[in-house]
C-alpha cells in the first residue's frame, strides 16, 4: 500500500481497511483448504506405532504426551486408561498446542491444557471444549493394543457427542505399586 493510500494520520481507509479483511479471509480460507487436504491425505496413512503399552501404563495420571512427528496426535494418561486426541482444532482445523503451564480446566492435574492459537479455544486434557468459538470436542484418535505394542488410527477419528464420557477411552489399569 503506497503513503499516499493512507489518511493523514498514517491509517488506512476503511475501503483499504475493507480490503484488506478480505484478502486475509481469503488466505486463511485457502489455508483451511491446505489443511483439510492435509487431513485428506494424513487419513490414507495407516496406522501409528506408539509403543510399548506398558510404557503409557506407568505414565502419572494427567500426562500428555505427543504421538510421532506428523501424526498430529496427543496420548492422554486419564484415570480410566488412556485417551487419543486429534491436534486439529474441530474449527479451521489449526495445531491446537500444548500449554503445560497454563490453569488446569480438569481435575486431573493442577496445570495443563490445549490451546488453539487461531481463535483462542480452550479445551481441557480430555479434550472436551472449555472456552472459545471451536464448535464441538477435540476428535478422538482410535488406540488398540496389539501383542503389547500401542497403535493410534488418525484415520478412524470419532466425534464425541455430549455427554459420552468413555468414547475412546482405552482402558488401562493403574500400575502395580
Ligand atoms: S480454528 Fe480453533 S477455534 Fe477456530
Amino acid at each position: 500500500m503506497s503513503a499516499d493510500e493512507k489518511n493523514e494520520f498514517g491509517q488506512i481507509s476503511r475501503r483499504d481497511f475493507l480490503r484488506l479483511g478480505w484478502a486475509n479471509g481469503v488466505v486463511r480460507g485457502a489455508e483451511a483448504v491446505e489443511r483439510a487436504l492435509g487431513q485428506t491425505k494424513k487419513k490414507a496413512e495407516g496406522p501409528v506405532r506408539l509403543g510399548p503399552v506398558e510404557r503409557f501404563r506407568s505414565l502419572p495420571v494427567g500426562t500428555v504426551q505427543p504421538g510421532p512427528p506428523g501424526s498430529r496426535l496427543y496420548v492422554v494418561r486419564i484415570e480410566k486408561g488412556l485417551l487419543a486426541l486429534s491436534t486439529r482444532c474441530p474449527g479451521d482445523g489449526y495445531p491446537v498446542a500444548r500449554r503445560p503451564q497454563d490453569p488446569s480446566e480438569d481435575s486431573l492435574a493442577p496445570h495443563g491444557r490445549f490451546y488453539c492459537p487461531a481463535d483462542a479455544s480452550i479445551f481441557d486434557r480430555h479434550g472436551r471444549l472449555r472456552a472459545g468459538p471451536a464448535p464441538r470436542d477435540l476428535d478422538i484418535v482410535t488406540l488398540r493394543v496389539n501383542e503389547g505394542i500401542l497403535w493410534a488410527d488418525p484415520a478412524a477419528l470419532l466425534v464425541r457427542t455430549d455427554g459420552d464420557e468413555t468414547a475412546g477411552i482405552l482402558p488401562l489399569e493403574s500400575p502395580a505399586k
